[in-house]
C-alpha cells in the first residue's frame, strides 16, 4: 500500500456516519419465507424531517464456495431482526474505499429503504449493485447509504452483496464451481426482489437496477444475460460496461484458476478434483496468493467475470443481441481515469520525476499489453501527438486518459449507443457526463485539482452524500441527480435535470449524433461529444 492509498483510506474513515438508529421498531412485513423487522430510521434534509422503514442486513441466501447460491427459504424464530449490518463479502482489494462490516464467505444479504407515504400505490424499486472491480465493495458502505434518495424519490431503494475475487468469479471448468457466481448472487437477489417487494409496497414490475463502476459493468451483463429476462425492466450504467478485453474466456479463466491452484498445492490434473481441493484452504492462505503481486485492478491477473457462459454468451459478448430490452440511462464522469493514477502509478505521483518521450511509449505498451489491447502504436500517435514528455502533470493526464476512455468511459458510450441505435423505437435512451467536481471530491479520493472529476464522483451525488452538503452547488446538483435517477424508475423518462429537458440519446430518430446531457452547475444537452474519441476506441478493440 502506497502514502496516497494511506491518505484516501483515513479521509474515508472521516466519512463514515453512524446514524444512530432510534431503535424505533418498522412494521413487521410477511414475506414468502417468514416475517421480517425493521427500523424506522429518521432523515434531516434542510429543516425537514421524514421517516423511512430500513430493513437491513436481511439473508436473501446460502452459497457454498464457488457454488450456485440458493434462496432462503426459513429463519430461525419466526421473525428475522433485520435491525443490524450483517457480515460483507471477502475483500480482495487495496483498501481505498471504507472499512466493510465483517467479512464472511456467509454474505448473501441485502437492505430494503422504504420510504413511509399514505399513498396505498405500489412503489417503483431501484436496485443498488456497488462496483469495485469486482474484487471490493459492500451494501453496509456508509457512501452508499440510500436512505436520502428512498425518501427524496419516493422509491424503494434495494443493494445486494454479491461475492468478489475468487470467490465470485473463480471457474473450475464445470458445475463444480461455474464461474460468474458474483452475477448469479445478483441474480438471486432480484428473484428475491420478485417473490418478496410487493409485501413491503414495492412493484416487482417496475424494478430498475443501476451501479457504478463494476456495478455498472454488472447492470450491462445483466442486460445482455437470457438468465435475467424478466426480473428487471429499467437500467442505470454510471461508468462502466461489458467489454471483452477486460472479461475472460473460458480458457482464459481456468488457466487462471489452474495457476492460483498450483500456488495453493492443489493437484489439477483433473478439475473436480482441483476443486474439492481450493474448497480445503483457509480464506487466509486464499488471500494471500490473490494479492501476491497482482493487488492492481488493471493487471488482468485478479479474477473476473468470463463469457462464454449462460450468463454472457458469446453473443452478449459481441452485442449481438440485447437480450433485456430495457429503458436506459448511462453515463461517465469527466476525468475517469485519475483515480488510477494515484493507486498505480506512484511514480507520476512525485513532482520531482521527470520523464522522456520514450518512457511514456513505454508505459502505454505496457498498459496496452494489460488489458490485452493490441494496435498500442495508434494509440501512442493519438495520445502523444501534442504531449509534453517534460511535464509531468501533462504525463499523468494522459496516461489517465487512456485508462479511463478505454476501459470505463467509451465502453459504456459504445454500449448504450449501440443499444439506443438498435432498439431506440422501442425503448428510451439517456447518457450524461458528470462535469462537476465536487467541493468534497478529495474526501472520496479525488485528491488533487488536477485529477479533475474522478470516477466514483458520481456516487456522492445519487446517495446525497452528508459530504456533498457542506456546497450548495453541490447539493443542489444531488437533488436535480436523485429527482432525474427517480423519475426514471417511474416512467422511464429523466423529465428535466434542473431547467434542461433531458433528451434522448437518438432525439429524432436521427442515429448520428449521440446526445448527451453534461451535469454541471449549469447543466446543458450536448451532441456527438464522443463521437470521434470512442469512434477511436471502437476501432481499437475491434
Ligand atoms: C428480535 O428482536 C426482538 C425485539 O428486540 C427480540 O425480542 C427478539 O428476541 C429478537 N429475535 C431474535 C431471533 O434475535
Ligand atoms: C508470489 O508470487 C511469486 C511470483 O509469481 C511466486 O514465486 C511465489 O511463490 C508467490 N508466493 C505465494 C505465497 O504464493
Ligand atoms: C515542457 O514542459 C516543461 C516543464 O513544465 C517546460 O519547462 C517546457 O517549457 C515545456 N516545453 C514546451 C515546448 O512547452
Amino acid at each position: 500500500m502506497n502514502r496516497y492509498s494511506i491518505i484516501v483510506l483515513f479521509l474515508n474513515f472521516c466519512l463514515i456516519s453512524s446514524f444512530a438508529a432510534d431503535e424505533e421498531f418498522a412494521p413487521i412485513i410477511n414475506l414468502r419465507h417468514g416475517k421480517v423487522r425493521g427500523l424506522v430510521r429518521t432523515i434531516v434534509e434542510g429543516d425537514q424531517k421524514t421517516k423511512i422503514h430500513f430493513y437491513q442486513g436481511f439473508r436473501y441466501g446460502y452459497a457454498n464456495r464457488f457454488e450456485k447460491p440458493m434462496m432462503v427459504t426459513s429463519w430461525p424464530g419466526g421473525i428475522y431482526n433485520a435491525t443490524k449490518e450483517g457480515n460483507s463479502c471477502i475483500q480482495f482489494g487495496q483498501p481505498f474505499v471504507e472499512k466493510p462490516t465483517h467479512e464472511s464467505e456467509d454474505c448473501l444479504f441485502l437492505n430494503v429503504y422504504k420510504p413511509v407515504t399514505n399513498d396505498k400505490k405500489l412503489l417503483p424499486v431501484m436496485v443498488w449493485i456497488y462496483g469495485g472491480g469486482f474484487q471490493e465493495g459492500s451494501i453496509f458502505f456508509s457512501m452508499y447509504d440510500s436512505a436520502h434518495l428512498a425518501s427524496y424519490g419516493e422509491v424503494i431503494v434495494v443493494s445486494i452483496n454479491y461475492r468478489l475475487g475468487p470467490f465470485g468469479f473463480l471457474y473450475g471448468g464445470d458445475n463444480n464451481a461455474p464461474g460468474n457466481l458474483g452475477f448469479h448472487d445478483q441474480l438471486l437477489g432480484l428473484k428475491w426482489i420478485q417473490e418478496n417487494i410487493e409485501n413491503f409496497g414495492g412493484d416487482p414490475k417496475s424494478v430498475t437496477i443501476f451501479g457504478e463502476s463494476a456495478g455498472s459493468i454488472s447492470v450491462s451483463a445483466l442486460i445482455q444475460a437470457p438468465l435475467a429476462e424478466g426480473l428487471f425492466h429499467r437500467a442505470i450504467m454510471q461508468s462502466g460496461a461489458v467489454i471483452s478485453t477486460l472479461f475472460d474466456n473460458k480458457d482464459v479463466a481456468l488457466r487462471k484458476t489452474m495457476k492460483f491452484a498450483v500456488q495453493l498445492n492443489c493437484d489439477i490434473q483433473d478439475n473436480e478434483q482441483m476443486v474439492a481441493c481450493l474448497k480445503t484452504k483457509s480464506i487466509e492462505e486464499i488471500k494471500k496468493v490473490v494479492m501476491n503481486g497482482s493487488d492492481n485492478v488493471l493487471s488482468g491477473k485478479l479474477f473476473s467475470p468470463m463469457y462464454g457462459d449462460e450468463i454472457l454468451p458469446i453473443k452478449a459478448i459481441l452485442y449481438e443481441n440485447y437480450h433485456n430490452r430495457v429503458d436506459l440511462i448511462y453515463g461517465a464522469t469527466h476525468d475517469e481515469g485519475s483515480l488510477f493514477i494515484i493507486l498505480y502509478y506512484p511514480e507520476l505521483m512525485n513532482d520531482k520525476n521527470t520523464f522522456t518521450m520514450e518512457k511514456v511509449h513505454e508505459m502505454i505498451s505496457s498498459l496496452m499489453s494489460q488489458i490485452n489491447a493490441e494496435k498500442s502504436n495508434e494509440v501512442i500517435d493519438y495520445y502523444t501527438k501534442t504531449l509534453n514528455a517534460s511535464n509531468i502533470n501533462e504525463v499523468r493526464k494522459v496516461i489517465g486518459r487512456i485508462i479511463g476512455e478505454s476501459m470505463l468511459l467509451c465502453p459504456t458510450m459504445l454500449f448504450g449507443q449501440r443499444m439506443a441505435r438498435d432498439y431506440g423505437t422501442s425503448n428510451k435512451f439517456y447518457s450524461y457526463r458528470l462535469d462537476k467536481r465536487s467541493a468534497a471530491a478529495g474526501k472520496f479520493g479525488c485528491l488533487f485539482e488536477w485529477m479533475g472529476v474522478c470516477h466514483g464522483q458520481d456516487i456522492a451525488y445519487v446517495f446525497d452524500n452528508l459530504a456533498i452538503k457542506s456546497s450548495p452547488e453541490d447539493l443542489k446538483l444531488s437533488h436535480e441527480m436523485m429527482k432525474a435517477w427517480t423519475n426514471f424508475a417511474k416512467t422511464g423518462k429523466p423529465d428535466k435535470v434542473g431547467s434542461i429537458e433531458w433528451q434522448q440519446v437518438y432525439e429524432n430518430g436521427h442515429k448520428d449524433l449521440a446526445s448527451v446531457m453534461l451535469l454541471n452547475v449549469e447543466n446543458r444537452m450536448d451532441k456527438g461529444t464522443f463521437k470521434e474519441l470512442c469512434g477511436f476506441w471502437e476501432n481499437i478493440y475491434s
